[in-house]
């Protein structure tokens, strides 16, 4: 009730001129939406600057420098063209390996021992395996993915890719060295 009679008292202020007995009330517009509308203005303006004369990237520049990314993003997870062949040669780095056991040291100790004998986790050392069959391929997936219900924890999102890849490299050194007083043998046999 109020608030309509106080614009009523505002729609009193008549302006000066008159057209065949027309005339107009004084009601600015509030300055909010003065603001908001001075803006867009202003905004287009450069927004047609900056795209137009300054070299600003078209849609599909846009599209191309997001399609580059694609690949890192790709390769960090588990990725679909990873096989025993494309890792052979990397497992087979002694650098690799042994970046892989700095990793090893500081994240996997403490459930699967120093030497890999096992403690809460299984023995590293042996030739049996509950998860994949002690393949590269088959290691490296269940150290990304962990059996998270069992109590190993998925290390993809916590290691870098080359983190990942070391650490993996080390388990599948220790395959098969069957280290002694390590924990007796889980899962199935794979040779
Ligand atoms: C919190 C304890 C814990 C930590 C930390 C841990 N693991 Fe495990 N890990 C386990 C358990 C438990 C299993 C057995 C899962 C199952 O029963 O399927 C396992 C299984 C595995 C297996 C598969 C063994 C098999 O026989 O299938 C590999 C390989 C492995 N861990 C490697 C690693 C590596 C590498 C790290 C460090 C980056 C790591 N784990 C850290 C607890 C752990």
């Amino acid at each position: 009730m109020n608030n309509h009679q106080s614009n009523k008292e505002k729609d009193e202020i008549i302006k000066g001129h008159e057209y065949d007995g027309i005339q107009e009330y004084d009601n600015p517009l509030p300055g909010w939406w003065l603001t908001t509308f001075y803006g867009t203005i202003i905004f287009a303006a450069l927004y047609y600057v900056y795209y137009t004369f300054m070299g600003g990237p078209t849609l599909s520049q846009e599209l191309e420098a997001e399609m580059k990314a694609v690949p890192a993003v790709q390769s960090a997870s588990a990725d679909s063209n990873m096989t025993e062949d494309t890792l052979a040669a990397k497992f087979g780095d002694q650098n690799t390996i042994a970046q892989g056991k700095t990793v090893y040291v500081a994240k996997c100790l403490p459930c699967h021992a120093e030497n890999g004998g096992g403690l809460i986790g299984p023995n590293l050392t042996d030739n049996h395996w509950i998860n994949g069959q002690g393949t590269r391929v088959g290691i490296f997936k269940v150290i990304s993915t962990g059996v998270t219900d069992k109590g190993m924890p998925a290390w993809e999102q916590m290691l870098k890719p080359e983190e990942l890849t070391a650490v993996a490299a080390f388990v599948y050194s220790l395959k098969g060295t069957n280290v002694s007083g390590g924990k007796p043998p889980q899962g199935q046999e794979y040779k």
